[in-house]
């Protein structure tokens, strides 16, 4: 038996963790678990805007009992008082601060906390790099949905260079054995995203037909100084709307990971479409977040 300390990446998990993780969320789901995190400090440390993720992991902190603080990057004495952080993890852990869950604009940083902090520490997004809370809550979306993620056709559509979740997603439905296409311009996807189990498409009604789960992305603009081409041009070749909406087949589901873009990556049509699955993402986040927390600090049975 291994005990977990930290989450940074998807890769972190082996099949059989992902699965007992999934397995603890859907019982989580169906039967509140009671204070497995009872009295746990625990600190978010936030230095990127965020709405869902900032809310979900406070959520799933309080629904288990631990003893949750906020820290803004304003509140810290990282910039104004030249701490670095490193001692400021390091300062926290002397309090008892159990469990840190981190979102930074750089990557690799969460990965820096956990090499200072005596402790667990939970990527909660950096920079363009990784996102796993995310990726496991699309992966857990679309188990619920099909059952299994072995052998569904998934495309990841849009600004996938940008994208921390795509990254992670991709990982988890490559390890799962999802086949994974690619669907993007140049600029965004570039050539060599093509490796074993994932191909590459530039042409987003090519794969219309065949898609079990869709996944759109917001287009990261505050990630890059200029689009090569005019928004115009950009939802004419990858929006989804009404018309593409038309030929997909009937269980295809359509996922993003929040923040959407009216107008640009979707059109209003997708929100009431019956396959629109951003919701049940949003929802099923909160669990996939306590199964997360259990299972880092209260360990997993899973043997490695
Ligand atoms: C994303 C993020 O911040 O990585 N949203 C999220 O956490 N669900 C995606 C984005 O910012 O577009």
């Amino acid at each position: 038996m291994r005990l977990r300390r930290s989450l940074i990446d998807l890769d972190d998990l082996t099949g059989d963790e992902l699965r007992a993780i999934f397995d603890r969320t859907r019982a989580f789901e169906t039967h509140d678990p009671g204070p497995l995190l009872h009295n746990v400090p625990v600190v978010n440390l936030f230095f990127e805007q965020s709405t869902r993720t900032f809310t979900s992991f406070n959520l799933a902190q309080l629904r288990l009992g631990a003893i949750v603080v906020n820290l803004s990057p304003k509140d810290l004495s990282l910039a104004g008082k030249g701490e670095t952080i490193e001692d400021t993890v390091i300062t926290l852990a002397a309090m008892g601060v159990n469990l840190l869950v981190v979102r930074h604009s750089e990557a690799g940083f969460p990965a820096r906390v956990a090499s200072a902090f005596d402790g667990h520490v939970v990527n909660a997004g950096d920079g363009a790099h990784a996102h796993p809370t995310q990726a496991l809550l699309d992966l857990y979306t679309m188990r619920e949905e099909f059952g299994q993620v072995r052998g569904l056709n998934v495309a990841i559509v849009g600004d996938i260079l940008h994208s921390r979740v795509a990254h992670s997603t991709i990982n988890g439905l490559r390890h799962l054995g999802a086949n994974v296409t690619l669907v993007g311009p140049e600029f965004f996807l570039p050539g060599d995203y093509a490796r074993e189990g994932i191909s590459i498409e530039r042409d987003f009604d090519a794969v219309l037909p065949h898609a079990d789960a869709i996944v759109l992305l917001r287009i990261q603009r505050e990630r890059f100084a200029a689009m090569p081409m005019t928004d115009d041009e950009y939802v004419a070749r990858y929006q989804l709307n009404g018309e593409r909406l038309r030929r997909l087949p009937e269980r295809t589901i359509v996922m993003h990971p929040g923040p959407y873009n009216r107008g640009m990556e979707l059109d209003d049509s997708v929100l009431t479409f019956a396959g629109w699955r951003y919701a049940m993402q949003v929802h099923h986040g909160v669990y996939i977040r306590m199964a997360v927390l259990d299972f880092l600090v209260n360990g997993s049975t899973v043997s490695a």
